[in-house]
């Protein structure tokens, strides 16, 4: 196939085919979902759960994020490479430039960022400086404090209606790819349609341009809780080669996320 880039993705949204992506934190699986057809390897912050063990994102480190960064960049050929910003790594737009760079060295071709209002200068910053930038709306982990918890969001009139405000504004900064995450799948799908700059959704519906799962979530091997929106694709599998296939297929034919999965 040909290497995914970012006007490619958008072709993708205008002809109504659903995107793949999957966190990968190594070579191997890296490869491994690069071969399967998956379209965006994202380098999360949930290595910190998922890798690390801690109980939250917030530990991660920049330095953690650019190792992961650099080994699943090796192991790839043809998918588009997306790195998190991890907490406290982009509080200015200057901190958040010279940030984003170590993680572009490192072999990022987009850095994602979560946060709304707060962030539109540096998301302007960024993009400014040719730093593509995914933005990330809705249950935003690095929050998870003020948050007061794992929690759904954009529940409520207000904050739907701050959520897709939020969502036009950091598009017209400058942001070229939108996480969703934990929201109403009507939320999802309102703000897909008001954008054009596809959305990627993690308990967000199937109406979002495409979606995201961890890959140790999709592989059933995280011992934590298992959220909602999570499926096991190793369930009737016999390889894990198959199990990111019958990812991709029923992301692209539009069976995963069913309502079990949604909000
Ligand atoms: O860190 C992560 O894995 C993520 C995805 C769940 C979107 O941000
Ligand atoms: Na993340």
């Amino acid at each position: 196939r040909k290497a995914v880039s970012i006007p490619g993705l958008i072709a993708l949204r205008e002809k109504g085919e659903k995107i793949t992506m999957l966190t990968a934190y190594d070579a191997s699986f890296a490869s491994l979902m690069d071969r399967c057809g998956v379209e965006i390897l994202l380098i999360g912050d949930s290595l910190g759960m998922v890798c690390q063990g801690h109980d939250s994102t917030l530990p991660v480190t920049l330095q953690d994020v650019a190792y992961h960064t650099a080994a699943v960049a090796r192991g790839n050929q043809k998918a588009l490479v997306v790195a998190d910003m991890p907490f406290g790594s982009y509080a200015t737009p200057e901190a958040a430039f010279n940030n984003a760079v170590q993680l572009v060295q490192a072999g990022a071709q987009m850095v994602k960022l979560e946060g709304g209002t707060w962030l539109l200068p540096t998301i302007k910053f960024l993009t400014e400086r040719a730093i593509p930038v995914c933005a990330h709306l809705g249950l935003t982990p690095q929050s998870v404090h003020q948050l007061g918890g794992y929690k759904v969001q954009g529940k409520t009139d207000a904050s739907a209606s701050l959520l897709k405000a939020e969502a036009l504004a950091v598009q017209e900064a400058g942001a070229t790819l939108l996480v969703l995450e934990a929201i109403p799948a009507s939320l999802g799908k309102e703000v897909t349609d008001s954008l054009h700059i596809p959305t990627i959704g993690i308990g967000a519906g199937v109406d979002c341009s495409g979606q995201v799962l961890v890959m140790h979530d999709l592989l059933g091997v995280f011992p934590g809780r298992k959220a909602r929106f999570v499926k096991n694709f190793m369930e009737g599998q016999t390889s894990i080669d198959a199990a990111v296939l019958a990812y991709v297929a029923a992301v692209k034919d539009k069976s995963f996320p069913a309502l079990e999965h949604s909000f």
